[in-house]
């Protein structure tokens, strides 16, 4: 159904100015021009504009890893916006786990910043998943649909298509435990048939979902031929070019 794979580095709170623009100089070399694949970076926010000056020209998209969701005002500390996209982001990913754990994150507050992403052309990256309670009392399919059917509240079917999904297992995020292939599709159709429910068959096949937790260049290939799974959130091995380069490769097309 030439659902084209989008793999994704969260590179979290991590790199120095320095390294972050080793990092993305070696990943504009590198991956630069590959077609079939699409790929964005994701560095902290103060880091965004030097990332740019790398991969400007490339194939590489840059996305910021939070925003507030007004355009500006009174709320010190914040990003909106509209400052990413004067800083060249065109995706954002929005409600990762640790935003929901450590900040306090909710589902209302996911909502927002979705609908303010997308009314500024951002293409969100939205973050669902279970943690390991929730799994092992078997109710991974009533929680991921939740926080899916919540996340996306009011965003119009033409909307949709700026959305990329990314299923997160909280267990699986930089634990080296990695769901199997099989436990990350039987996830990743439940969440397209969350969205067919909510907007019909034919948009719903196009939308991405993408796979993160523990994705790294030896695990990726087998992930990514699920049927379901239409690429990759990378956190901790986005870190290393190579590793980063083993993972996008893995999702080209054979
Ligand atoms: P990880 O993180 O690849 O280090 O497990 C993934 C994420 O949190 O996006």
């Amino acid at each position: 159904m030439g659902r084209r794979k989008f793999i994704a580095g969260n590179w979290k709170m991590n790199t120095s100015r320095e390294s972050a623009v080793q990092l993305a100089r070696q990943l504009a070399a590198h991956l630069g021009r590959v077609e079939d694949v699409d790929i964005a970076l994701c560095p902290p926010a103060c880091y965004l504009l030097a990332v740019h000056e790398e991969i400007a020209g490339t194939r590489l998209a840059l996305g910021a890893q939070n925003m507030h969701h007004e355009k500006s005002g009174a709320f010190t500390g914040e990003v909106s916006p509209v400052m990413l996209c004067d800083c060249h982001c065109t995706h954002v990913i929005i409600g990762h786990s640790e935003r929901r754990q450590f900040f306090g994150e909710d589902d209302e507050l996911v909502n927002r910043k979705i609908i303010a992403a997308l009314s500024h052309n951002l293409n969100p990256i939205v973050c669902v998943g279970e943690s390991l309670d929730q799994r092992e009392s078997g109710k991974t399919m009533e929680v991921v649909g939740t926080q899916l059917r919540h996340a996306l509240v009011g965003v119009r079917p033409e909307q949709l298509r700026d959305v990329t999904i990314a299923y997160e297992p909280i267990w699986a995020i930089g634990t080296g435990r990695v769901a199997s292939p099989e436990q990350a599709e039987q996830v990743h159709a439940h969440l397209r048939s969350v969205l067919t429910s909510m907007y019909g068959a034919d948009l719903s096949m196009v939308i991405r979902i993408q796979y993160g937790g523990s994705v790294k260049g030896d695990n990726a290939a087998g992930i990514l031929a699920q049927p379901n799974v239409d690429g990759a959130l990378v956190g901790g091995a986005s870190l290393k070019a190579e590793e980063f380069i083993a993972i996008v490769l893995a999702g080209v097309p054979a």
